[in-house]
């Protein structure tokens, strides 16, 4: 059987001159693949007491819907600027390459609620420090994070100072 990183494909310069992009659809397209994907992150949650599983658009549904269903916790959507019909707060972040703005809704996170963050990758880590920001804003305890994928060199981990965080594949 295939080791999970021989399932990731890099493609040098995309989106944008300098990047090397971990492209995740390689490991989703082939079944042991996402099979090995979803246990592997789910290990990262073995003895965690948690309520709520949050995942960014649109990587992070992808991984945090099964695991949530997996461990028969609730999943919290957290999206782009503009997708969410209800009350919403927001927050602005940097990435590798860009900048963008998420939102969660009001409601979706209950004061006190132990929340786990689950996303593909962490570059900069912009996106999870946002993501902490509104689950704390709305009275959530971050208990733990966990991605498929860090690039250890944009040294996202530094922002998330405190934390509990695992990737299962790391890059230099
Ligand atoms: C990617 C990735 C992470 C984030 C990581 O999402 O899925 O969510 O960037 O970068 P950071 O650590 O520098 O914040 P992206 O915003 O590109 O959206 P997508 O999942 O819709 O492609
Ligand atoms: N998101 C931010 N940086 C990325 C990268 N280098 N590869 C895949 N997704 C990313």
């Amino acid at each position: 059987m295939k080791k999970l990183e021989e399932y990731v494909r890099s493609i040098p310069d995309f989106p944008e001159k300098g990047i090397i992009f971990r492209d995740v659809t390689s490991v989703l397209q082939d079944a042991d693949g996402l099979h090995l994907a979803i246990n592997e992150m789910d290990k990262c949650l073995e003895g965690i007491d948690y309520d709520v599983v949050v995942g960014p658009e649109s990587r992070g549904f992808i991984f945090g819907v099964p695991i949530a269903y997996n461990n028969h916790k609730a999943f919290v959507p957290v999206r782009k600027k503009g997708k969410l019909p209800c009350e919403t707060i927001s927050c602005d972040y940097d990435l590798e390459y860009g900048k963008a703005t998420i939102e969660m809704h009001k409601d979706s996170i209950k004061p006190g609620q132990k929340v786990v963050i689950i996303d593909d990758l962490i570059a900069t880590g912009g996106t999870t420090e946002a993501i902490i920001k509104l689950v704390e804003e709305l009275g959530g305890v971050v208990v733990k994070v966990v991605f498929l994928m860090e690039l250890k060199g944009l040294k996202g981990r530094e922002k998330l100072n405190g934390y509990d965080i695992d990737a299962v594949i790391q890059y230099e």
